[in-house]
């Protein structure tokens, strides 16, 4: 009898996740009328103090906070509190990271149980962790079966590097202009923003990438992407010793302002790549999971990269990434040690199980497609009313809107974005700034008329821009 209960309980951990566990299916419902709800003047007084304290330390603040220092206190679903009292409407999920909501309560209390449980075994196998990895494969795209896990974007994308470097013997590697993957060495070195300082390993280089609305090779938008993939071969002639481990590409650029290519580049960037024998690596850190309506962006396109990055929403919030790596090159880097402090933890896989769980129960793919399609249209609607609009775009839950001085020079209109953000936040929307271009990304579990009443308030603040600037 003991015997039995003991083979019970074994068979309990090893096949089960969170079974027990339920939630309210509305938890994270709002009154659309009640948010946001603004008692001050923003920022408020409780947050410039703390701010100014925290600003006698925190060296480099982002553009974000320097142009709306705000001292946020509590998240729930779609909105996030000061500590002033005033309630926002979260339209950047964190940062491109919360998007089941603030403290989804399923991730909630996957954290807690393994928090009370087991925090750290360096990279011996646990339950949990033998979960996330057989879940992860099977939801991967193609040969995708394995895995490492990481603890940010860039320790993944280094991981990528490392990989690509073992499989193949070769140490050069090439990225697009506008990218961005994470600040450590050589995920700077891949990226365009200067966040080093000028400092850029050898063997990195950068070739034009796709940008259908600032296309640099012509009118025919068709052929943006295509011809950027053409270009590389000429880049690797001339720009590279010809030891080329590979290409790494965001399948749509995020920080850069939600650029998305057409449709042709990504399969044309694959083909290349066969044909030239160059691994490809997706860094999927901000558009997978669930954010553009598909698991992994590059779904959109029947792509198999060699290798995906995934972070920010994997965790909803919990400092989880992971690199999946093809069958293709799975003996190449056997011997490339994933172990490090944090890297899958029992919370961080927790976190990302119950996240991935999420979204697949609560159908956020497709919840992502439909409400970024009803933004889309409102988007549109706004382009036909503003003249400093350029362009607006979107795939799922990622959205921009390009502002420009001169629909016809398209000459960036930097000063109108910085002012936009600030007019929005000051009316209770938590976003995000990227110089001209305005970036969306709530969270897919936000209701549409939550999120009308947040594009509401980005009208608005553009139609007030252009009164200041003489537009109208
Ligand atoms: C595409 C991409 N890769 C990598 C990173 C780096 O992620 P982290 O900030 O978690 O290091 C980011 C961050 O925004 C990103 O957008």
């Amino acid at each position: 009898m003991e015997r039995k209960v003991q083979e019970h309980t074994m068979t309990a951990t090893l096949s089960s996740f969170m079974t027990d566990f339920m939630y309210d299916p509305d938890w994270a419902r709002v009154d659309p009328a009640s948010v946001p709800n603004i008692v001050t003047a923003l920022p408020g007084p409780a947050s410039n103090a703390l701010h100014a304290r925290s600003a006698e330390h925190m060296k480099g603040y982002s553009t974000q906070v320097r142009l709306f220092p705000v001292a946020f206190d509590k998240g729930h679903g779609v909105t996030l509190t000061d500590v002033d009292g005033n309630t926002y409407i979260d339209f950047s999920s964190g940062i491109y990271v919360t998007s089941l909501g603030h403290c989804h309560p399923k991730v909630s209390e996957a954290i807690a149980r393994y928090a009370k449980t087991l925090m750290n075994c360096h990279d011996f196998t646990t339950p949990v962790k033998t979960w996330l990895l057989e879940k992860l494969a099977s939801i991967s795209p193609g040969d995708l079966n394995g895995v490492q896990l990481y603890d940010s974007g860039a320790t993944a994308v280094e991981a990528g590097l490392r990989l690509m470097r073992a499989a193949t013997g070769k140490s050069e590697f090439i990225s697009f202009s506008n990218g961005f993957h994470g600040k450590t060495l050589g995920a700077a070195s891949l990226g365009h923003m200067d966040s080093t300082q000028g400092l850029r390993a050898p063997g990195f280089v950068r070739a034009p990438g796709p940008y259908p609305y600032r296309c640099i090779w012509g009118d025919d938008v068709d052929d943006c992407g295509v011809r950027c993939v053409e270009n590389l071969r000429d880049v690797i002639k001339q720009q590279t010793t010809g030891r080329v481990a590979g290409v790494v590409v965001e399948p749509i650029q995020g920080w850069a302002g939600s650029i998305i290519p057409t449709d042709r580049f990504m399969p044309a960037l694959r083909d290349l790549c066969d044909e030239l024998g160059l691994l490809l690596m997706a860094d999927e850190v901000l558009v997978g999971m669930g954010r553009t309506g598909k698991m992994f962006c590059v779904e959109h396109w029947d792509v198999v990269p060699d290798l995906i990055t995934t972070g920010k929403g994997f965790g909803n919030g919990f400092p989880v990434t992971a690199i999946l790596i093809s069958d293709k090159i799975k003996d190449a880097v056997e011997k490339i040690s994933a172990s490090t402090s944090y890297g899958g933890n029992p919370m961080a896989c927790a976190a990302a199980l119950a996240s991935i769980e999420v979204i697949e129960e609560e159908g956020l793919c497709a919840r992502s497609t439909a409400l970024g399609d009803l933004l889309m249209a409102r988007m549109e609607r706004m382009k036909d009313e503003h003249p400093i609009i350029g362009d607006v775009r979107g795939k799922g839950c990622i959205l921009g809107i390009e502002l420009v001085k001169d629909r016809v020079t398209k000459e960036p209109f930097p000063e109108a974005g910085s002012l936009v953000y600030q007019k929005a936040f000051s009316r209770g929307l938590a976003w995000i700034p990227a110089g001209h271009i305005l970036r969306m990304s709530p969270p897919l579990i936000m209701e549409d008329e939550v999120a009308l009443k947040a594009m509401e308030i980005i009208d608005e603040a553009i139609g007030e821009t252009e009164r200041e600037f003489g537009y109208r």
